[in-house]
């Protein structure tokens, strides 16, 4: 198992670029199981994350290359549409083979997804949607199994949560199913977009991108299409809260700031400043930490993947801040290790209250989840002394590279095998 060691109160300073996006490579390469033909796709992250969706569409039959941030993945011959628990147990995006191999095949068995211990994570949305597509689906002792003999036909769906992954199944079902499919209160996220705006350039017939409403008019055929991904908001976010909790300045290049108007308001309230050019943002941090209070919401809110990063940079801020997550009812596993640095947190139910203190000690603490690692991982650049991190492979999931990134703008940290 690696750890991180860290030695804090080093400010970061210099310049970084973010990756390409893994919530929106990973639906994407669901995707290409809809195609006959081999699709090239650009500024995928290398990230095991992407390494497991690779091995699954692999598993299935579909031919996939990946060469240093570029993939190639051609699913013109599946032979199977079962993927294996040893797979689909790490993987929440697992699910997004369901709508296409549904959409292609009429058929699909697959593990009960895993991914990151946030909460129970149903999928009650993907399997009301898909059924009123004309799926029939069970799920029982640990498998989703569905069947869509006579193929999928469109319909209307309304989803009483702009469910994100649902939303993406149902895209991805829609897209070869017989008529037009209308999905309501569709989410609204830059990954789904991505996705919306690689199925319009392969041939889907989708009107509404970026909205609530998304109207799907299922073709018979899909063309074999490139396509490069949208830059990884979350990352360029965490790296954001990585400068100004370590009183740095830093420029991250690469970005669409347009994702981000939710952090950088945020940002901007607790104190830091931020300066938004064409395709970089410079941050940097000139004065004390403000409190405040931050509830995420689905996008254009404020990012739940962010939540636990704010919350370690709050921990630092003068006063006391509240902090309410509305979409995952457990991501709160990095507060007991923040405690012991020293943190001073309350959680009374889905909220946080943190009294800000004047440093953090570091100490060994545990990464559960992926953007809970990176949150740990922000609070020991900033503690006084030594912290490691163990577990990293979750941060591993998620980040590619986060301690070379961090490395390269000075901060003391490196990854060691304990
Ligand atoms: C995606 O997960 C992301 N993962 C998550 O990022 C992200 O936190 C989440 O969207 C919210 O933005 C990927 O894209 C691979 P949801 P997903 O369906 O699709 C409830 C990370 O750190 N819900 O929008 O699973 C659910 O319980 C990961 O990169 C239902 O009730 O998110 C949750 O409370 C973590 N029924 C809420 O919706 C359903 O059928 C959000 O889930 C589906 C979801």
């Amino acid at each position: 198992m690696e750890r991180f060691v860290i030695q804090g109160g080093v400010p970061l300073t210099g310049k970084v670029k973010v990756e390409g996006s893994k919530n929106a490579a990973l639906p994407v390469m669901a995707a290409s199981l809809l195609i006959e033909g081999r699709c090239f796709f650009n500024n995928i992250p290398k990230l095991t994350d992407i390494e497991v969706m690779s091995k699954t569409l692999k598993e299935l039959g579909a031919d996939v290359v990946d060469f240093d941030g570029k993939l190639s993945i051609d699913a013109s011959s599946l032979y199977q549409e079962e993927v294996s628990c040893k797979l689909a147990r790490k993987l929440r995006a697992s699910i997004l083979v369901l709508g296409p191999l549904l959409a292609r095949r009429g058929k699909v068995k697959v593990a009960l997804p895993g991914g990151c211990n946030i909460g129970s994570r149903p999928i009650n949305l993907h399997i009301e949607g898909l059924t009123k597509m004309g799926s029939s689906i069970q799920v029982e002792d640990g498998y989703i199994r569905a069947k869509a003999r006579s193929g999928l036909r469109g319909a209307e769906i309304y989803l009483n949560f702009p469910s994100v992954g649902a939303t993406e199944n149902l895209l991805l079902a829609a897209s070869l199913a017989k008529g037009k499919t209308v999905i309501k209160n569709a989410s609204l996220c830059p990954e789904v977009v991505d996705l919306c705006l690689f199925l319009k350039k392969a041939g889907v017939k989708i009107e509404g991108i970026g909205t609530k409403l998304l109207t799907i008019t299922g073709v018979k055929e899909i063309r074999p299409t490139s396509y490069s991904i949208i830059p990884d908001r979350i990352e360029a976010a965490t790296l954001m809260i990585a400068a100004a909790i370590t009183e740095g300045k830093i420029c991250i290049e690469g970005v669409q700031a347009e994702h981000l108007e939710a952090p950088i308001t945020t940002l901007r309230k607790i104190g830091v400043q931020i300066k938004v050019d064409k395709d970089s943002i410079q941050v940097e941090r000139l004065s004390k930490l403000k409190a405040t209070s931050v509830k995420t919401m689905p996008y254009p809110g404020f990012p739940t993947d962010l939540q636990p990063q704010i919350t370690s940079l709050l921990c630092l801020a003068e006063g006391k801040s509240r902090i309410t997550e509305t979409i995952f009812e457990n991501r709160f596993t990095h507060v007991s290790e923040l405690k012991k640095m020293g943190a001073e947190i309350e959680q009374k139910g889905t909220s946080l209250l943190i009294k800000g203190v004047s440093f953090l000690k570091g100490n060994k603490v545990l990464a559960s989840d992926i953007r809970g690692g990176a949150a740990l991982t922000l609070a020991g650049l900033a503690a006084r002394g030594c912290t490691e991190i163990l577990n990293i492979k979750h941060i591993d999931r998620g980040y590619f590279k986060f301690e070379e990134k961090l490395a390269s703008l000075g901060a003391k940290i490196k990854r060691e095998k304990s």
